[in-house]
């Protein structure tokens, strides 16, 4: 009942609040693909206009397979982790061909790929084709640990990783997946979290520990 609460209260939340971002207009899985790395160590204030110029210029993926990689690197350029573009660049050329251009559909597939890891195999496969899998990075785990009260004795990866299996909504994982990334960056922030505003806050083990908790920082300087 409490991770049905959680689910509820999460996608109610995320139905009303979620931002108009670009890659949320699509369920083109080589877009989402795109986003996701693009998210992977960058603002999303920052990916938008990068992400518009980069599927302007790469709108799909056969185009990205047989373009120049300095071509990608200068319209990656800006973005920064350079590693990411090579590797997105070098992974589009593996689909095309290896796999007729036909992105792989599950999430083990796209583990495969180069510079696809558990996070955006994950994230990948539960926004563009529905699979219930678990896309877990350093927001979703602060997230989990906050609502259960643990820190960093008793939170390892694995253990959030199951945890976040059993959270997650089977019937709209991509949803609930962007929902906690969105909680994670909007709301349950690492400094000054806006405990008052959390849709969840009612099923949180420390709702309200952070309530004060950058006044009190402030004033131990
Ligand atoms: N960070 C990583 N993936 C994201 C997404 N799909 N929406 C918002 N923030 C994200």
């Amino acid at each position: 009942a409490q991770r049905r609460d959680f689910r509820q209260m999460l996608l109610a939340w995320f139905d009303t609040h979620a931002r108009d971002l670009p890659w949320r207009r699509t369920r083109d899985p080589y877009a989402i693909w795109v986003s996701e790395i693009m998210l992977q160590q960058t603002r999303v204030v920052a990916v938008i206009e990068h992400y518009a110029r980069f599927m302007q210029r790469f709108p799909a993926l056969d185009a990205l397979a047989s373009a120049r990689e300095e071509d990608v690197l200068a319209v990656w350029s800006g973005l920064g982790y350079y590693r990411r573009a090579r590797m997105l660049h070098r992974a589009a050329q593996k689909v095309q061909a290896e796999l007729g251009g036909v992105m792989p559909k599950t999430a083990e597939e796209l583990r495969d790929l180069p510079g696809i890891g558990a996070y955006t195999s994950a994230a990948v496969a539960s926004i563009a084709f529905g699979e219930a899998a678990a896309a877990v990075d350093g927001n979703v785990e602060r997230v989990l640990m906050r609502v259960q009260g643990w820190d960093e004795s008793n939170a390892s990866a694995t253990r959030l990783r199951e945890t976040a299996a059993e959270f997650l909504d089977a019937a709209r994982p991509g949803d609930f997946n962007q929902a906690m990334m969105e909680l994670g960056a909007t709301i349950c922030v690492p400094r000054g979290p806006l405990c008052l505003q959390c849709p969840v806050q009612p099923l949180c083990a420390t709702r309200g520990e952070h309530l004060t908790g950058e006044r009190k920082k402030m004033q131990s300087r």
